[in-house]
């Protein structure tokens, strides 16, 4: 067997294809020094070898009985291939492994890449042959995982997002995805598998996905994610290539929370970094009520706690008084903005604010001007009424001259107006397939790519916030396109703080948009202190999303000692290390830590009941060195043993642990 070997910071992933060359298979994959090669011993029975062996990507013709990642048909009805390796090359970090149907002269190439820990995979597809052909299932990767049945994974709806789950497979399949041409409320695209080691495995796409994790009459675990298939599939014509989008996947030692760290690292390193200003966004304090006078009497209070942006969000253009009118039609509406939106921008300027608009691009409401004028941009299938999602349709991005449109219509509002930050909305499902013999799904993802990527090129001075009617566009191809995400709408204290955890399990806190208002909660209406909804949205980008008109002085002046704090240590939450602690969590940096402890429980605040002092171990010190919190000096020793106190009367604590030597 040939081998090759990709050498992360801390882990090694090693790929070997046998002699006979049809297939390449994982050798090992886990920390340096705990590499222990996966094998499969004994004989198979009534199946091809390839059905047992852990193979890296399974192709039909190769593999039969078990789950493959690649159908193929062409002419003459045959949806098997057989190819085998004719080239590799591994150029540092990276891996591409070449392998060739003679039969039908199709090339696939297994590429992978290295980044600190994190293994990059994807595929490409060429038909070289003269035939059109068909992909029927076309996976970006299938990652065997070498222990372990506990299978993790975050599910979710509208105001509930990232709940985390867990199944054990003792043998079997288990199936997530979305089929609604975004990411998804109901389902992340990321799976883990923790026992001891944890392996996780997320993919890089934004439109309709599928991921399984397998558990084969061995007991290996195989997690395959991709693209879903149409049901017609994806045409690949003669001198064509089929890119898969990326899955990457990695491991930990430190289980779940030690593979978020992992995640996290490989998620900065494709972010821009930036400073995470303090937002006001206006949306639950007026929703679609927009009145410049009412706005920028928000916006003075949030300027007067310190807030840095302030962002109008939907309801500022023509026709959008509630949610059945207006989208497409992107003009400043004069009736809620009579001085015109440049002189909005200049009174928030000159008390110090920068400006921040909404927009959801993708889509159209059908009474819109837009829609009237083109009703041939607006997605549907041939022959049927498109289907209606919140009073509004959407734009068929898969076509080039409304992705012309989209952007022209963002890069006017932002070569116009000085605007600086954009949350860039999207409220309904793709469900109308329109034709299926073109790739609906590919076009439409890919487009929305490109606009993302030339803003970026065009505008770099915008920050980009992503959110899909709360947190339905959270995945790793976003998070590399825009600097923060919106992980849902329910901002409650226990709630949010339930869903930030899922969050960051699989994203990083600089991505994580928070903000504090004064909403109830949907699952958990218990009410928490002013300071402990400060320190859930200080966990991450702090935002405030409150009517602040509704605020006594006394909240002004404790949400402004926050947002202060909060800037003492925002890129330090933005750039460190998160341990899950037994009550919060800890931002671990250099020589700091910051650490945010909560109450969940209904507890014994009040210590009407007997009960122990309660003690939270900490995280990502060194036993060696002192620390001070607070007033108090501990031995790094003590920190990661003992802890420090948490009880009552606060629900909530901020602690900035400072290395002493
Ligand atoms: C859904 C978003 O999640 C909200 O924050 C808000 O922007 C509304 N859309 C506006 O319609």
């Amino acid at each position: 067997m040939r081998t090759w070997t990709l050498r992360g910071t801390t882990t090694s992933y090693v790929v070997g294809v046998p002699d006979h060359g049809q297939w390449a298979q994982l050798v090992a994959w886990g920390p340096h020094d705990g590499l222990a090669p996966v094998v499969v011993a004994g004989t198979e029975h009534f199946v091809p070898r390839a059905d047992v062996e852990p193979l890296e990507y399974a192709v039909r013709g190769i593999r039969y009985t078990v789950p493959v990642d690649l159908v193929v048909s062409g002419p003459g009805g045959s949806d098997e291939l057989r190819p085998t390796l004719t080239n590799s090359t591994q150029p540092p970090q990276r891996l591409e492994l070449e392998f060739v149907d003679e039969v039908r002269a199709v090339r696939i190439v297994l590429h992978y890449r290295m980044v600190g820990d994190v293994v990059e995979r994807w595929v490409a597809v060429r038909n070289d042959g003269p035939d059109e052909l068909v992909l029927h299932r076309h996976d970006s990767a299938g990652f065997v995982v070498p222990g372990g049945n506990t299978v993790k994974y975050l599910w979710g709806e509208w105001n509930s997002e990232f709940q985390q789950a867990s199944v054990t497979l003792p043998r079997g399949r288990f199936t997530i995805g979305s089929a609604q041409g975004i990411t998804g409320h109901s389902y992340s695209p990321y799976l883990v598998v923790d026992d001891d080691v944890a392996y996780g495995v997320q993919l890089a796409w934004s439109g309709s996905w599928e991921m399984s994790a397998d558990v084969d009459t061995t007991g290996l675990v195989r997690i395959q994610a991709g693209r879903t298939s149409s049901s017609l599939g994806i045409t690949l014509k003669p001198g064509g290539t089929w890119v898969s989008p990326k899955a990457v996947g990695a491991c930990s030692a430190e289980g779940t929370d030690g593979l978020a760290r992992v995640i996290h690292d490989y998620e900065r390193a494709a972010s821009r970094k930036r400073v995470p200003k303090v937002l006001y966004n206006s949306w639950f304090a007026t929703e679609f009520e927009i009145r410049a006078d009412h706005q920028l009497e928000l916006a003075r209070r949030a300027a007067g706690i310190g807030v840095e942006t302030f962002v109008v969000d939907d309801g500022w253009f023509v026709g959008r008084s509630d949610d059945t009118g207006g989208l497409g039609d992107w003009e400043v509406d004069p009736a809620k903005f009579p001085g015109g939106l440049d002189a909005f921008i200049g009174q928030l300027k000159e008390i110090g604010l920068d400006f921040g608009l909404w927009v959801e691009p993708e889509s159209v409401s059908p009474t819109s001007q837009l829609a009237r004028e083109h009703p041939e941009w607006i997605l549907r299938t041939p022959g049927r009424d498109p289907i209606l999602i919140r009073n509004q349709l959407l734009l068929d991005l898969s076509r080039d001259d409304v992705a012309e449109f989209i952007w022209s219509t963002l890069d006017r509002l932002l070569s116009t107006y000085d605007i600086s930050y954009l949350k860039w909305d999207a409220n309904r499902p793709r469900l109308d397939s329109g034709d299926q013999r073109r790739d609906l799904d590919g076009r439409v993802v890919g487009n929305l790519y490109r606009i993302l990527e030339k803003l970026r090129d065009r505008h770099p001075e915008v920050s980009v916030e992503g959110c899909a009617g709360g947190g339905a566009r959270v995945d790793l191809a976003m998070a590399s396109r825009v600097d923060t995400l919106w992980p849902s709408d329910n901002t409650a204290p226990l709630d949010r703080l339930r869903i930030q955890e899922g969050f960051r399990t699989g994203f990083a806190p600089h991505l994580m948009s928070s903000w504090v208002t004064d909403a109830e909660g949907t699952h958990d209406g218990r009410e928490r202190s002013f300071d402990f909804r400060f320190h859930v949205a200080m966990a991450g980008v702090l935002g405030i999303g409150a009517d602040l008109s509704r605020w006594t002085d006394d909240q002004l002046k404790t949400a402004a000692r926050h947002i202060e704090q909060y800037k003492g240590f925002r890129e330090l939450i933005a750039e460190s290390k998160v341990y899950g602690l037994s009550a919060g969590v800890q931002y671990v940096g250099a020589d700091r830590s910051v650490v945010f402890l909560w109450e969940t429980g209904d507890g014994n605040m009040r210590g009407t009941l007997p009960t122990r002092p309660r003690q939270v171990p900490l995280a990502g010190v060194d036993p060696a060195k002192n620390y001070r919190v607070g007033n108090e000096t501990y031995p790094g020793s003590y920190l990661l043993q003992v802890g420090i106190p948490f009880d009552g009367p606060a629900d909530s604590h901020c602690l900035v642990v400072e290395q002493l030597d």
